[in-house]
Protein backbone atom coordinates (compact mmCIF):
# COMPACT_ATOMS: atom_id res chain seq x y z
CA UNK A 1 0.00 0.00 0.00
CA UNK A 2 1.21 3.32 -1.19
CA UNK A 3 0.68 5.57 1.95
CA UNK A 4 2.24 9.79 2.24
CA UNK A 5 2.77 10.96 5.56
CA UNK A 6 4.11 14.76 6.51
CA UNK A 7 4.44 16.80 9.47
CA UNK A 8 5.52 20.15 10.71
CA UNK A 9 8.07 20.79 12.94
CA UNK A 10 6.48 19.96 15.72
CA UNK A 11 5.54 16.60 14.41
CA UNK A 12 8.49 15.68 12.90
CA UNK A 13 10.10 13.46 15.22
CA UNK A 14 7.31 11.29 15.40
CA UNK A 15 6.26 11.71 12.04
CA UNK A 16 10.24 9.89 10.79
CA UNK A 17 9.48 7.09 13.79
CA UNK A 18 6.01 6.38 11.82
CA UNK A 19 8.04 6.39 8.41
CA UNK A 20 10.12 4.47 9.14
CA UNK A 21 8.41 1.92 11.15
CA UNK A 22 5.54 1.49 8.38
CA UNK A 23 8.62 1.09 5.94
CA UNK A 24 9.92 -1.66 8.02
CA UNK A 25 6.37 -3.90 7.82
CA UNK A 26 6.38 -3.22 3.98
CA UNK A 27 4.57 0.22 2.82
CA UNK A 28 5.74 2.04 0.20
CA UNK A 29 5.49 5.26 1.94
CA UNK A 30 6.40 8.82 0.56
CA UNK A 31 7.57 11.18 3.35
CA UNK A 32 6.55 14.90 2.14
CA UNK A 33 8.60 16.98 4.78
CA UNK A 34 9.22 18.47 7.14
CA UNK A 35 12.81 17.58 6.84
CA UNK A 36 14.02 19.06 9.74
CA UNK A 37 12.87 20.67 13.00
CA UNK A 38 12.96 24.36 12.19
CA UNK A 39 10.27 26.45 12.39
CA UNK A 40 7.78 25.24 9.64
CA UNK A 41 4.50 25.89 8.74
CA UNK A 42 1.87 23.08 9.31
CA UNK A 43 -0.82 24.23 6.64
CA UNK A 44 1.97 23.23 3.90
CA UNK A 45 2.23 19.75 4.52
CA UNK A 46 -1.56 19.48 5.23
CA UNK A 47 -2.02 20.72 1.72
CA UNK A 48 0.70 17.94 0.34
CA UNK A 49 -0.08 15.06 1.96
CA UNK A 50 -3.89 16.09 1.37
CA UNK A 51 -3.27 16.17 -2.70
CA UNK A 52 -0.97 13.08 -2.61
CA UNK A 53 -3.86 11.22 -1.42
CA UNK A 54 -6.38 13.26 -3.47
CA UNK A 55 -5.26 12.45 -6.66
CA UNK A 56 -4.39 8.74 -5.99
CA UNK A 57 -0.84 8.88 -5.86
CA UNK A 58 -1.14 7.15 -2.12
CA UNK A 59 -4.22 5.80 -1.33
CA UNK A 60 -4.17 6.57 2.75
CA UNK A 61 -2.30 9.70 4.91
CA UNK A 62 -0.28 10.09 7.90
CA UNK A 63 -0.27 13.86 9.42
CA UNK A 64 1.62 15.00 12.24
CA UNK A 65 1.62 18.47 13.75
CA UNK A 66 1.57 19.91 17.71
CA UNK A 67 -1.85 18.86 18.57
CA UNK A 68 -2.97 17.13 15.45
CA UNK A 69 -5.13 20.00 14.99
CA UNK A 70 -3.67 22.43 12.99
CA UNK A 71 -2.60 19.95 10.33
CA UNK A 72 -6.22 18.41 9.64
CA UNK A 73 -8.02 21.24 9.34
CA UNK A 74 -5.89 22.24 6.51
CA UNK A 75 -5.56 18.84 4.98
CA UNK A 76 -9.65 18.67 4.87
CA UNK A 77 -9.45 21.69 3.13
CA UNK A 78 -8.62 19.63 -0.46
CA UNK A 79 -11.29 18.12 -1.55
CA UNK A 80 -11.53 14.78 -1.36
CA UNK A 81 -9.66 14.55 2.15
CA UNK A 82 -11.70 13.25 5.27
CA UNK A 83 -9.08 13.76 7.58
CA UNK A 84 -9.72 13.17 11.09
CA UNK A 85 -7.50 13.59 14.02
CA UNK A 86 -7.36 10.71 17.09
CA UNK A 87 -5.36 10.04 20.01
CA UNK A 88 -6.64 6.43 20.32
CA UNK A 89 -7.07 3.09 18.21
CA UNK A 90 -10.95 2.86 18.77
CA UNK A 91 -11.51 6.48 16.72
CA UNK A 92 -9.16 5.38 14.20
CA UNK A 93 -10.75 1.81 12.85
CA UNK A 94 -14.39 3.65 13.48
CA UNK A 95 -12.96 6.08 11.12
CA UNK A 96 -12.26 4.02 8.69
CA UNK A 97 -15.19 1.81 9.02
CA UNK A 98 -18.24 4.38 9.31
CA UNK A 99 -16.15 7.50 7.69
CA UNK A 100 -13.69 6.03 4.91
CA UNK A 101 -11.34 8.32 6.52
CA UNK A 102 -8.18 8.85 3.91
CA UNK A 103 -5.68 10.46 6.36
CA UNK A 104 -5.20 9.77 9.94
CA UNK A 105 -3.52 13.17 12.30
CA UNK A 106 -1.84 12.83 15.50
CA UNK A 107 -0.09 15.58 17.89
CA UNK A 108 3.17 14.74 18.97
CA UNK A 109 2.86 16.78 21.96
CA UNK A 110 -0.52 14.38 22.33
CA UNK A 111 0.29 10.96 22.00
CA UNK A 112 3.30 8.70 23.08
CA UNK A 113 4.94 7.11 20.51
CA UNK A 114 3.99 3.76 21.20
CA UNK A 115 0.14 4.83 21.36
CA UNK A 116 0.71 6.25 18.00
CA UNK A 117 2.21 3.08 16.23
CA UNK A 118 -1.05 1.59 16.87
CA UNK A 119 -3.04 4.22 15.57
CA UNK A 120 -1.24 3.91 12.84
CA UNK A 121 -1.34 0.26 12.13
CA UNK A 122 -4.93 0.45 12.96
CA UNK A 123 -5.85 2.71 10.81
CA UNK A 124 -3.73 1.16 7.82
CA UNK A 125 -5.49 -2.42 8.15
CA UNK A 126 -9.33 -1.33 8.60
CA UNK A 127 -11.04 -1.40 5.12
CA UNK A 128 -14.27 0.96 4.51
CA UNK A 129 -16.98 -0.80 6.03
CA UNK A 130 -19.17 -0.28 2.42
CA UNK A 131 -22.12 -0.26 4.33
CA UNK A 132 -24.86 1.56 2.75
CA UNK A 133 -26.11 3.69 5.10
CA UNK A 134 -22.61 4.93 5.28
CA UNK A 135 -21.86 5.06 1.34
CA UNK A 136 -24.49 7.61 1.67
CA UNK A 137 -23.60 9.60 4.47
CA UNK A 138 -20.00 9.82 2.58
CA UNK A 139 -21.64 11.13 -0.47
CA UNK A 140 -23.50 13.70 1.39
CA UNK A 141 -20.28 14.55 2.55
CA UNK A 142 -18.86 15.18 -0.80
CA UNK A 143 -22.02 17.31 -1.83
CA UNK A 144 -20.99 19.82 0.99
CA UNK A 145 -17.66 20.46 -1.23
CA UNK A 146 -20.11 21.94 -4.30
CA UNK A 147 -22.68 23.93 -3.13
CA UNK A 148 -25.16 24.13 -5.41
C1 LIG B 1 3.24 24.60 16.21
O1 LIG B 1 3.77 25.26 17.31
C2 LIG B 1 1.84 24.12 16.53
O2 LIG B 1 0.98 25.21 16.63
C3 LIG B 1 1.35 23.17 15.46
O3 LIG B 1 2.22 22.09 15.35
C4 LIG B 1 -0.03 22.55 15.68
O4 LIG B 1 -0.12 22.03 16.98
C5 LIG B 1 -1.17 23.39 15.33
O5 LIG B 1 -2.33 22.93 15.34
Amino acid sequence: MKVAVGSDHAGFHLKNRLRDMLRNEGYDVRDHGATGAESSDYPDFGAKVGHAVANGEAELGVLICGTGAGICISANKIPGIRAVAVSEPVTARLTRTHNDANIICMGERIVGPEVAAEIVRVFLSTPFSGGERHARRIEKISELEHPA
